[in-house]
């Protein structure tokens, strides 16, 4: 008791908003006690006695009973579009090919001990060579996203014998102590927890429409940043990498020519370049990668969650083979390092989007949905900005235009009309709607998805203007 009491005030302390619809709001309450019947509601009870309360997750919004394709159904039996299933379901929940997979690899080799290999990690590395930006061969994997990271900044340190890292503030790159250091959202590397690992340091990331530098334009915007990284790195000879995703999750699409200036800073500097393509890996933008957009090649990519298909764990460093520098070290030592049913899993994830052609599908359902938030910008006031690429798409909601302040409260209360119109979606930064929905998603379901968005948006901001007044 006299613990936790002393405890409490730095763990308290207020965050900046990652996230619009944390678990503790009263929009969240309302929501749930209109909506949730007994039986939700006990689970839910359930869940948070066993569980450590923790932001954006436990306690939980709702219970999920089933996820099929598109869909998440819950307990009572509503089905809602799930347009963020944390990115992991590229080819839609529980495809049947994958399911079957799964199930063979089980009957066939269950389990590899790390010291033997197995055909299927074999081939899972072999594929992603394939597939990567040209002259990534060298793999490692991990079990998630955040240690994939931490792996790739460990050889990052061993071939540069640097030890500092750049990354973005505003960015997310994992949960893992070194990953959370990495990432520039306060909600996940400061208070209680801090301080974190020795190394990493910020540097303020592009962004049109809200750009830290005060540019006025993609263009300029990217250009005050790759200045400043330039700048950084001139400064500081210990930088051994940057990092950062190539498409940002607010989402920002970088600007024309921005990652290959990037690129030839870094080379001009010894620095390394790590891309994050954790969710953008696997086609998500409408290219296999997002670093395809611009034609750049990072020194290690690190990807993650579709890779298991959305029913396994397992995320993947790749690096050129000049970077295979470490070997008296064992910096991917994970139990499940070459576990023949996730990299199965993966493999068969990678055949379906290849044969389904999802990638293209991405592109093109991406392009109509980019098309059709331009429009709805016209028709409504609260949208500052749209944006993004392929399937990784935001619309941000600002009070007024002219002085472009975020109406954390209109996307919040969007959040749960949405859902009331079956729709699940989360929001980035507070105020920005964030739209990621899996690759098998049809230009029908999208634009179903856009109505529903586009009436909550109209009904949000009249509710909100008649409570105000
Ligand atoms: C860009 C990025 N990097 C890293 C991670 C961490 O991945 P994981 O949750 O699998 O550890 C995430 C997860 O959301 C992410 O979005």
């Amino acid at each position: 008791m006299t613990r936790n009491k002393r405890l409490r005030p730095s763990v308290h302390r207020s965050v900046m908003p990652s996230e619009g619809d944390t678990n503790l709001t009263s929009r969240r309450a309302q929501w749930q006690e209109r909506t949730l019947d007994g039986a939700t509601r006990a689970l839910l009870a359930r869940d948070e006695r066993s569980f450590l309360r923790q932001s954006v997750s436990t306690p939980c919004l709702n219970a999920v009973a089933k996820a099929e394709g598109i869909w998440i159904e819950d307990l009572a039996g509503r089905r809602y579009m799930d347009f963020h299933g944390n990115n992991v379901h590229h080819i839609g929940y529980g495809h049947p090919r994958l399911k079957r997979a799964i199930a063979e690899q089980m009957d066939s080799l269950p389990f590899a001990p790390r010291r033997y290999a197995c055909e299927p990690a074999v081939a899972l590395a072999e594929k992603l060579a394939a597939i990567a930006p040209a002259g990534l061969s060298k793999v490692l994997f991990t079990t998630g996203g955040s240690d994939a990271v931490e792996v790739a900044v460990k050889i990052a340190r061993a071939a540069t014998g640097r030890f500092k890292i750049l990354s973005f503030w505003d960015a997310f790159h994992g949960a893992g102590i070194g990953a959370s250091a990495l990432s520039g959202e306060m909600l996940f590397r400061s208070g209680p927890a801090a301080p974190l690992v020795a190394g990493p340091m910020h540097v303020a990331p592009f962004g049109g429409y809200r750009c830290p530098y005060g540019a006025e334009s993609p263009g300029a915007s990217g250009e005050a940043c790759a200045r400043m990284i330039d700048y950084i790195l001139s400064r500081d000879g210990e930088v051994a990498a940057l990092i950062a995703e190539p498409t940002r999750a607010v989402p920002y699409v970088a600007p024309p020519g921005f990652w290959r200036r990037v690129r030839e800073t870094c080379d001009r500097h010894g620095t390394l370049l790590i891309f994050d393509e954790i969710p953008t890996g696997l086609g998500k933008t409408g290219r296999m990668f997002a670093c395809d957009h611009d034609g750049v090649t990072p020194d290690i990519l690190v990807m993650g969650k579709a890779l298991g298909g959305g029913i396994l764990p397992i995320a993947a460093v790749l690096a050129r083979p000049g970077l295979d520098v470490a070997e008296a070290w064992a910096f991917g030592h994970y139990t499940h390092e070459k576990n023949p049913v996730t990299t199965r899993a993966a493999l068969t994830t990678i055949e379906i989007i290849e044969q389904e052609e999802l990638v293209a599908n991405a592109a093109r359902v991406g392009e109509a949905a980019l098309a059709r938030m331009d429009e709805m910008k016209h028709r409504l006031p609260a949208i500052g900005d749209v944006r993004g690429r392929g399937l990784v798409l935001g619309i941000e909601l600002v009070k007024s235009r002219e002085t472009k302040e975020p109406d954390n409260a209109l996307a919040e209360e969007v959040l749960y009309r949405a859902l009331d119109g079956g729709l699940s979606f989360k929001t980035t930064m507070g105020n920005v709607l964030t739209l990621t929905p899996p690759l098998i998603v049809s230009e029908a379901e999208m634009m179903r998805a856009l109505d529903i968005l586009e009436k909550a948006i109209g009904a949000g901001r009249s509710s909100l203007s008649s409570r105000s007044r």
